[in-house]
């Protein structure tokens, strides 16, 4: 039986840093509305030079460092964002093109903020096909382009950055299982409608939200997916050594946890620091976790996703 594993992990965030205090001096909100609706101190914000690729690149070269691997060896890239750098091509084939690669496979998911778990499961299953051998998964996201920065319900939540992965074949997993969900019927609670057409934006170019149903389904789907996960490997929650969940909100990792029985001590939380960065969330999350020596080997990783479609799914790891 062919498994994929994570050989690497990377992580990159803009040197700017947009605190809520800083946010007060733009919209009507306050540090402690922020901080106690949605655990948010502080998100990065991309320079007007850097584009979704750049930030990729710089977290694709931290995996490359972390796994010891080198452009040669990569044979699929994924990346996942709902911030390309273009309609099109791909910010995969950007991204291919700038780390120097050629002639390998090179696309683009979107899921919104379950897009990295979308993506690492793909690319799973390609090395599981026997399709490829070592695959770099990208979540990269500049957010700050697509908020309207005069609505406090929306501005105050998100960030920009971009977490990677390298995966590679091996004998034993790894990745051990991945769960994907979606509804389209919730199309208009989460999204950005806006698309050119002849020429013109049609549509609103900016996010537009219903956070309370966002938030309650979020919450209901966190703990289903725990749930699918863990039975489906004839896994006891208790096994769980750790959770990365994508950050949108304190009190919804807190409620999914809760409902679970999970201690918060054995969820990695990266959400006072980054914001919602969207689809580079949980890759910038398991990089520091497993970067501080949180994570040791063997022990049981669980990533879960909730975001815009509605999308939802996990990805099961022996680390
Ligand atoms: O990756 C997935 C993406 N999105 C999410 O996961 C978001 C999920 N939803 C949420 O996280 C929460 O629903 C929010 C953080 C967006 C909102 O928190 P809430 O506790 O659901 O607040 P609310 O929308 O019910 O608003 C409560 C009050 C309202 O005022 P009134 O009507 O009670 O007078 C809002 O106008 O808070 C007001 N409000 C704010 N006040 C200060 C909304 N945004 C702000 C703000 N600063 N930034």
């Amino acid at each position: 039986m062919m498994y994929s594993k994570i050989i690497g992990t990377g992580g990159y965030l803009p040197e700017k840093i947009l605190t809520n205090h800083d946010l007060e001096n733009m919209v009507d909100t306050s540090d402690s509305w922020i901080r106690s609706r949605t655990g948010i101190e502080q998100r990065h914000i991309a320079a007007d030079n850097e584009l979704a690729s750049d930030l990729a690149l710089k977290a694709s070269h931290e995996a490359m460092k972390a796994a010891d691997v080198s452009t040669d060896e990569i044979n699929l890239i994924i990346v996942a964002t709902t911030t390309p750098d273009m309609i099109f091509p791909s910010t995969a084939c950007i991204l291919q093109n700038k780390l120097g690669i050629k002639n390998c496979p090179a696309f683009d998911v979107q899921a919104v903020c379950s897009g990295f778990i979308y993506a690492l499961a793909t690319a799973d299953m390609f090395i599981r096909a026997g399709r490829c051998r070592t695959a770099l998964v990208v979540g990269t996201e500049i957010y700050s382009r697509i908020l309207d920065w005069d609505d406090r319900g929306t501005c105050v939540l998100f960030g920009d950055g971009a977490g990677a992965v390298l995966i590679t074949q091996s004998n034993q997993p790894g990745i051990i299982s991945s769960h994907l969900h979606s509804d389209g019927s919730h199309a208009n609670t989460l999204a950005l409608s806006g698309n050119i057409c002849n020429g013109k934006i049609q549509g609103n170019p900016y996010i537009t939200m219903e956070g309370n149903t966002v938030f309650k389904f979020a919450v209901k789907v966190m703990e289903e997916i725990v749930h699918e996960a863990v039975a489906e490997n004839n896994l006891q929650i208790s096994d769980i050594s750790w959770l990365i969940p994508h950050q949108a909100n304190i009190r919804i990792i807190q409620s999914t946890a809760k409902k679970l029985g999970i201690p918060m001590e054995k969820v990695v939380t990266t959400i006072n620091k980054h914001g919602n960065t969207s689809a580079a969330s949980i890759p910038l999350a398991l990089d520091i976790a497993s970067r501080d020596g949180r994570i040791k080997s063997g022990q049981y990783v669980l990533l879960e996703g909730v975001g815009s479609g509605f999308t939802w799914g996990a990805v099961l790891i022996r680390w």
